[in-house]
């Protein structure tokens, strides 16, 4: 969700104003990830390296995210959308935590569409955090290495249980992957724009997936076998 602070600043406003903005925008692409029949949508939030920001802005994105969450659970309810959290959730301010966990419990059952918050997230530290569990499980003799496989780091992910993501959108003009759902994202379709988050709307994501519709996905093989042309 890049491109808040330069949002901000083209209006000659401060950064967090941008972060504000984008709220709007995450409660229209949630609303519309929900319209669409969309399973699973992820919402890279907060990464590791954001912890780097000025102690201010790192506060109002705590503050954002926290009152996002008070005044979604009664919309996540209604609207059958779980609530999941990847990443350091221990890094994350104890206030938020609490309601953070509270909208979590009260929309596990939901089964409509499944909105993971990327919150203090990094992948390689996500990975590592796998390899490491895969260990401890083949010192103790549960597992053996050679039955490590992707199946088994995929189940050892934030994500375990759910499907890799098909298509993968960054806003803000940067064509890089910072960091986001690396093993996930293996085979996912990779979408540029220049739009600016807090700009992201219901069209922007539109066309976004309109253009996801056009790809033609070969996972390895040949146009002419995913057409049956040959
Ligand atoms: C990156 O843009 C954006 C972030 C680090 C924060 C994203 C947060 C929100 C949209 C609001 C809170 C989230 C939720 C789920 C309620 P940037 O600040 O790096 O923009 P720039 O590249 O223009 O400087």
């Amino acid at each position: 969700m890049d491109g808040n602070g330069r949002w901000a600043k083209q209006r000659g406003k401060i950064r967090v104003m941008g972060h504000k903005v984008g709220v709007e925008s995450v409660q229209e692409i949630v609303r519309t990830a929900r319209e669409l029949g969309i399973k699973v949508l992820t919402l890279y939030a907060f990464s590791t390296e954001n912890w780097k920001r000025p102690a201010m802005e790192v506060q109002a994105l705590m503050g954002l995210l926290k009152s996002y969450l008070e005044s979604e659970l009664a919309n996540m309810v209604e609207n059958n959308v779980s609530l999941r959290c990847i990443g350091q959730q221990q890094r994350i301010p104890p206030e938020v935590v609490k309601v953070l966990d509270r909208v979590i419990a009260e929309t596990a059952n939901n089964d409509g569409l499944i909105l993971n918050l990327a919150l203090s997230y990094g992948s390689r530290n996500e990975i590592i955090q796998a390899v490491q569990a895969l260990a401890a499980e083949c010192l103790q003799g549960k597992i053996r290495p050679e039955a490590i496989n992707d199946q088994a780091l995929a189940d050892h992910l934030y994500t375990a249980g759910q499907p890799d993501p098909d298509l993968l959108i960054r806003t803000g003009g940067e064509a890089r992957l910072s960091n986001f759902l690396l093993w996930q994202a293996s085979y996912a379709e990779l979408y540029f724009t220049e739009t600016l988050w807090p700009d992201f709307r219901k069209d922007a994501f539109l066309t976004a997936i309109i253009d996801f519709q056009q790809r033609q996905r070969r996972f390895g093989r040949t146009g002419e076998q995913v057409t049956g042309a040959e």
